[in-house]
């Protein structure tokens, strides 16, 4: 049936109508909320160039973790910055490290938050590069051995979930091992598996403080140009014991999302990067966009695009903004 028979526009008269059909729906349950642990007391630093983003000491995380269960964020993933880095990163498997003392705060003053660690050793190398160096290339098999002591340890400190971001090969079956070993077989693996070389990270690295200090992060991070070989990635990633795929960035890769939606069966993951939220705050403070409105069109084109779960800078705002809009 074509026109004037059928007319699609009979089923967008209403907002009833259009909430009966829609296909794709955002839910604070399917966001995580980043978060950048620093070192001291009563501290809340704000990231120039993420608006709206503050780094916290861990004596304010019962404050924040309590600002994100009001909207209904009950996931949070976490990024330490620590009092002292090394070559081999020592500060992200030491056993009262930042983010272990971080993960015992939070699971004390609020157990029923899910709190999920980023696993990378950039912030906590002097080099700022995600393993440990021979010369200046960073030594993968060497690195596996500190990313496992990474995951355990948090695991130790009562992590709900470990993320891996610093894409060395083989890293998810030895974490896996790792946490199996030690009585942690019930700790799923969140694996940054798509992880691409991207400009879009760069906010991030003023606020975990993780720029590499020479070179970059292209011999381990894939190359933007590739989509076949983010399946290969995600397969390897499988077969190793991964229990969710992530793809970073996500609007630029929402390709990449769709093709892993159909190729796997494992939930997605994409993290809306710093450069992504940066660029959407940037554009709204100048008056150029409505920036409440890009953000949930931007956020909902990720989940249409095959995403489950969404990382994300602004899963406070868009929670809040479901809860307005439930009312
Ligand atoms: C650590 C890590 C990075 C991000 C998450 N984990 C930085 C990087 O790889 O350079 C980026 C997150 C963001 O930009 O929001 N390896």
């Amino acid at each position: 049936m074509i026109f004037p028979e059928y007319r699609p526009r009979r089923m967008r008269r209403n907002t009833t109508l259009r909430a009966m059909i829609r296909e794709t729906r955002l839910s604070a349950s399917q966001m995580i909320y980043p978060l950048f642990i620093i070192p001291g007391k009563g501290k809340r630093e704000p990231v120039p160039s993420m608006p709206g983003v503050d780094r916290i000491s861990v004596d304010q995380l019962k404050q924040e973790a309590a600002s994100c269960m009001k909207v209904g964020i009950n996931s949070v993933i976490l990024f330490g910055l620590p009092e002292k880095k090394d070559g081999v990163g020592s500060g992200a498997y030491a056993n009262n490290g930042i983010i272990q003392q971080a993960i015992k705060e939070l699971k004390n003053t609020t157990p029923k938050m899910n709190v999920i660690t980023d696993v990378c050793l950039c912030e906590y190398t002097d080099h700022g590069h995600c393993g440990c160096l021979v010369g200046h290339e960073v030594d993968n098999d060497a690195t596996l051995e500190l990313l496992a002591k990474t995951a355990l340890s948090h695991a130790r400190a009562g992590a709900d979930m470990v993320a891996p971001s610093d894409m060395m090969d083989g890293r998810i079956s030895e974490i896996r091992s790792a946490l199996d070993e030690n009585g942690f077989h019930m700790v799923p693996i969140m694996s940054y598996a798509v992880k691409y070389a991207s400009a879009f990270y760069g906010p991030f690295r003023d606020a975990a403080d993780c720029a590499p200090r020479f070179g970059d992060r292209r011999s381990y991070q894939m190359d933007p140009a590739n989509s076949r070989e983010a399946l290969r990635e995600a397969t390897l990633d499988v077969e190793e014991g991964a229990d969710i795929l992530m793809v970073k960035p996500a609007v630029a890769y929402l390709d990449i999302i769709s093709r892993l939606r159909d190729e796997f069966d494992l939930p997605i993951a994409a993290y809306h990067v710093s450069g992504e939220y940066a660029m959407i705050k940037a554009a709204a403070e100048k008056g150029w966009i409505d920036g409440e409105r890009v953000m949930a069109e931007t956020l909902l084109s990720i989940r249409r695009a095959g995403a489950d779960i969404i990382l994300t800078y602004f899963a406070k705002d868009m929670a809040q903004l479901l809860c307005e809009q439930e009312e």
